[in-house]
């Protein structure tokens, strides 16, 4: 069975990568895509590596446009998916990579983006850890996503900073109010409209910080997310009773894509490397795009270009007594449109790996 799919944002960074997946995707069929000041362009103007894709013409982003496909990706700046999805039919499987359905709490939203408030969808990080109470072992994401039609695809950094800390977390290994993460970060990860400080004479030979101070957009994400592996009925998981936050500084360097986040957290008292490893291998040893390297391992962000991949190192700084990891991924594959394709063929009950890769493209 093939199903017919538009892609609205087409012409950007996050619509152009959902297109070079799709195009490879035996089950997907790419009939329209749509955009905005681009509207009218050939594709193939804008998306010149799309090669099987030139005999495309970019629509206007309307409901109507979008209307009549088996499935919707929008890849929209946050704000203009809520409007567009509130029309499309309730069993067109929509799957947004914007901000508009991840966050849970309005009050998150209208702190970090402000508007108004859609509603959350099933969250696209199928790997993601969720506690299912005091009694079971912890569930996945996954299980959620099945059958789903509304899908938020999940921030890039977020994504980084949630797999490489959720199995300590919710295993209760370190404490959850004592978690630093700072990352080195592509532009790609800011889309593709023009901005100062993303020209090239500004980022080239340079690392430039910003958001710097508890303001990136994703911070109530990732808390969020590692909040869903904390059995809360136990109250126990941490010094602020099941409270977490996190300090994240993110900082552009000039490389066009990939994200590598070294996160730390205070260890509890007497835990051990050894246990450290094996929360994660319980939480990632049978995923095929989240692993955990061997002990002396570190990924670099090569490795994940082009991957749906979410590569792990693992350390202990045994004399500040924190765990360090180190996670990478491509912020446009893993971060964005390979996390949305991934999660839309476990909706669709498509064998999940489909159109994806494991393997990087490196140097
Ligand atoms: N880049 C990443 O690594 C990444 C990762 C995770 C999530 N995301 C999310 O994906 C979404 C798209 O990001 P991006 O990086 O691809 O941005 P982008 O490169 O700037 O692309 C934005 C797209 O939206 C269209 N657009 C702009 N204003 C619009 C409006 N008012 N109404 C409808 N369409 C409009 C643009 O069309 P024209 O070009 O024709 O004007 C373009 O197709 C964002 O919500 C972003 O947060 C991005």
């Amino acid at each position: 069975m093939s199903y017919s799919v538009a892609v609205a944002g087409a012409s950007g960074y996050a619509g152009g990568e959902l297109l070079r997946l799709l195009a490879a995707h035996p089950e997907f069929e790419v009939r329209t895509v749509t955009a905005h000041s681009n509207a009218g362009q050939k594709l193939s103007e804008v998306h010149p590596h799309l090669r099987s894709l030139r005999h495309l013409t970019l629509a206007e982003t309307t409901p109507a446009s979008l209307a009549g496909h088996d499935v919707v990706f929008l890849a929209l700046p946050h704000g203009a998916s809520g409007a567009i999805t509130a029309e499309l039919p309730a069993d067109t499987l929509v799957v947004d990579c914007g901000a508009d359905h991840r966050l849970t709490n309005p009050d998150d939203w209208a702190a970090y983006y402000g508007g108004q408030y859609y509603g959350a969808w099933a969250y696209g990080i199928p790997e993601l850890l969720v506690s299912t109470g005091s009694t079971g072992k912890p569930g996945k994401i996954r299980d959620a996503l099945a059958g789903a039609t509304r899908i938020a695809a999940p921030g890039c950094n977020a994504s980084a900073v949630s797999l490489a800390l959720a199995p300590a977390v919710a295993a209760g290994l370190v404490e959850t109010t004592d978690i630093v993460s700072v990352l080195a970060v592509g532009p790609s990860g800011a889309g593709k409209s023009l901005k100062l400080d993303l020209l090239g004479s500004e980022l080239m030979g340079s690392a430039n910080p910003y958001a710097v101070g508890g303001s990136h957009r994703h911070t109530p994400e990732i808390i969020q997310n590692l909040k869903l592996g904390l059995d809360t009925s136990q109250g126990d998981y941490s010094t602020g009773d099941g409270d977490v936050t996190v300090s994240m500084t993110p900082v552009l360097v000039p490389m066009a894509r990939g994200i590598l986040a070294t996160s730390t957290a205070k260890l509890k008292p007497g835990v051990t490397e050894e246990q450290i490893r094996k929360a994660y291998d319980a939480a990632y040893g049978t995923e095929a795009f989240v692993q955990v390297l061997p002990a002396g391992h570190f990924p670099r962000t090569a490795d994940t270009l082009g991957a749906n991949t979410c590569l792990i190192g693992l350390s202990i700084d045994a004399k500040v007594g924190r765990l360090v990891v180190v996670s990478a991924l491509d912020n446009l594959v893993k971060g964005t449109a390979g996390a949305a394709i991934q999660s839309a063929n476990i909706a669709l009950g498509i064998p999940e790996q489909t159109g994806l890769t494991v393997n990087g493209v490196a140097p």
